[in-house]
């Protein structure tokens, strides 16, 4: 028990062992736009409290909840007004306390969202900075930098912000803030004390509160090198990202977490954290270690195309980083960030390079795809082989991450009016990007009625006609069902689980098939192709499409027990 379980009542601390998280499913909820209980259109804690039968039903291990802090919505709750306090709009930090007794009663770990690159420019630090001026200890906790050219006019570096447009913005008194995201994001300096002491607070008072978990955004951006003179923005993207980049990955950023780890360690069971860094593949298990965050996604699964080559070299390849860094592997294959898989799987693949890196060429390639037309989309194609993908992923050793609504077999809603849409990365591209809100659309509950059950008057984001067809409410109960499946998948995940390793079955894995064997006896095969293949020997378990005879038809997989 932590002293602080005694100051929150409702704090059951789950009776764990300290590496739930290895093999761990867990479901992320984008909160705004997950269940309203209060009818304003906006997804809250109350609502996610509603659901927690729900989630139980899924047969998660852990939620991971996307941010849920007072925020003015400039990107979607990534901009934090104040770390430890929870949105008027979304609750209280009394919900919070009941939702996490409520969530653990059912055996269900919380993971929250860290964002320590950047604030909110409504953050009591920066407007402080803001009132302060040039050279104060306030303005010390962000990157401000005199303008060059006549005046001081013109921005400190040519660089671009990653959601377009310049990377910095002038403020009244005529100084520049970095920020690397949206110009509502200033970006902190981690060389500033007092930033590193405020994330160990925040940190604490979450775990404090039981949490069991965090994700850390944009964990790869932390420490910067602003040594002047700085380089333009041709000589930044020259530079080798490998520990001594400017800006992203630089070894010391693994300083911070290794005192985080600290903190983590200092609970029981541990406090578990997974990094958001896109980093070139053998930088990656320096996030996963132990001394530091424990684990990194993986996007590669996200990034590849489906195809059987391809997902194999992912598999190959992520298992050989987990042994390097003693973490487990961590799946994925949709996020508040992506287009939907059930829609990527659909479209043609991209065949141009979308970034100036190699994972910036992957990351953009998941974005870019939400301007697809939608002449372009196969749905019934998409759904089949995200179904397939799916019960791939579920067989893999390693921890699995889920996005609400990807159960239902979403589709991306791709044709959102331009008016409807919040994402600054459409407003800065502008609009040649159509961003993210398209896999972002409040979830659909029932068939009917207003939101689909989302809330009772409206939706943030509006939902399409077709979300009816794939609520909860037509999906519940149909073994035929994408909810169903999924449901299967994950009870049957839990009976199966076993050491985390798999031996591919040569036999089987030719052209467009992959099979591969835990090491329990659990195998699972795969059709990237079209042709039906042969399955071998053993019970089939689940299958993610009707079998054709005694065959495995294409876009499918099927779960079997070996005999
Ligand atoms: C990654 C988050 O997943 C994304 O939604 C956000 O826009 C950026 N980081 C900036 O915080
Ligand atoms: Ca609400």
């Amino acid at each position: 028990m932590t002293a602080a379980s005694a100051a929150h009542p409702h704090e059951r601390p789950l009776d764990t062992p300290a590496d739930w998280w290895r093999q761990a499913t867990v479901y992320q909820i984008y909160p705004r736009s997950f269940a309203d209980a209060n009818g304003d259109g906006i997804g809250d804690l109350r609502g996610i409290i509603s659901r927690v039968p729900y989630l139980a039903s899924l047969g998660i291990d852990a939620v991971w909840l996307s941010p849920f802090y007072p925020s003015a919505l400039a990107d979607g709750g990534y901009d934090v007004a104040d770390y430890r306090d929870v949105d008027p709009r979304i609750g209280t930090l009394d919900e919070f306390d009941e939702m996490v007794a409520a969530l653990h009663a059912e055996d269900i770990r919380v993971v929250v969202d860290i964002v320590p690159n950047h604030s909110s420019d409504q953050h009591e630090w920066f407007q402080a900075a803001l009132a302060a001026g040039p050279g104060s200890p306030e303005r010390a906790r962000y990157i401000f930098r005199d303008g060059k050219g006549p005046g001081g006019g013109e921005p400190p570096t040519d660089w671009e912000s990653l959601f377009g447009g310049p990377a910095w913005t002038r403020v009244p008194d005529g100084q520049w803030y970095l920020h690397l995201f949206a110009p509502e994001q200033p970006d902190f300096d981690w060389s500033n004390h007092e930033v590193r002491a405020d994330f160990l607070h925040t940190l604490r008072f979450w775990a404090d509160r039981g949490v069991d978990g965090f994700r850390v955004d944009v964990a790869h951006a932390l420490t910067k090198d602003l040594t002047e003179p700085l380089p333009s923005k041709a000589q930044l993207e020259a530079i080798a990202r490998g520990g001594d980049h400017p800006i992203w990955d630089r070894d010391e950023v693994h300083e911070i977490y290794a005192e985080w780890r600290k903190v983590f360690d200092s609970y029981s069971p541990p406090r578990t954290a997974v990094a958001e860094a896109w980093v070139e593949r053998h930088r990656r298990p320096r996030y996963a270690s132990p001394e530091g965050l424990g684990q990194a996604f993986e996007f590669d699964l996200l990034t590849a195309e489906f195809e059987a080559q391809a997902f194999r070299e992912v598999v190959d390849d992520s298992l050989e980083l987990a042994g390097i860094s003693g973490s487990s592997s961590t799946w994925v294959l949709s996020n508040h960030d992506v287009v939907r898989h059930a829609t990527r799987y659909g479209l043609p693949p991209l065949d141009k390079p979308v970034g100036s890196t190699e994972s910036e060429d992957k990351q953009g390639r998941a974005w870019i795809l939400a301007g697809a037309p939608e002449e372009a989309l196969d749905r019934d194609l998409g759904l089949r082989r995200a179904r397939a993908a799916t019960l791939f992923e579920l067989a893999l050793p390693g921890s699995a991450y889920l996005y609400q609504g990807e159960e239902l077999g979403l589709h991306e809603v791709g044709d959102l009016p331009d008016e409807a849409r919040q994402d600054p990365t459409y407003f800065r591209s502008p609009g040649v990007d159509k961003g993210r809100d398209g896999c972002r659309v409040p979830l659909p509950w029932t068939t009917t009625g207003s939101s689909f059950g989302f809330g009772d008057d409206g939706a943030h984001l509006p939902q399409p006609e077709w979300f009816g067809a794939s609520s909860v409410e037509a999906q519940d109960g149909d073994p035929a069902s994408t909810l169903s499946l999924y449901r299967e998948a994950l009870r049957l995940r839990r009976s199966l689980q076993s050491a985390e390793r798999l031996e591919w079955l040569e036999e089987f894995t030719r052209g467009d098939v992959l099979a591969f064997a835990r090491p329990n006896g659990w195998v699972c095969v795969t059709n990237f192709g079209d042709e039906p293949a042969a399955l071998p020997d053993g019970e089939v378990l689940l299958s993610s499409a009707p079998l054709d005879g005694d065959r495995l038809p294409g876009a499918a997989t099927a779960w079997l027990r070996a005999s």
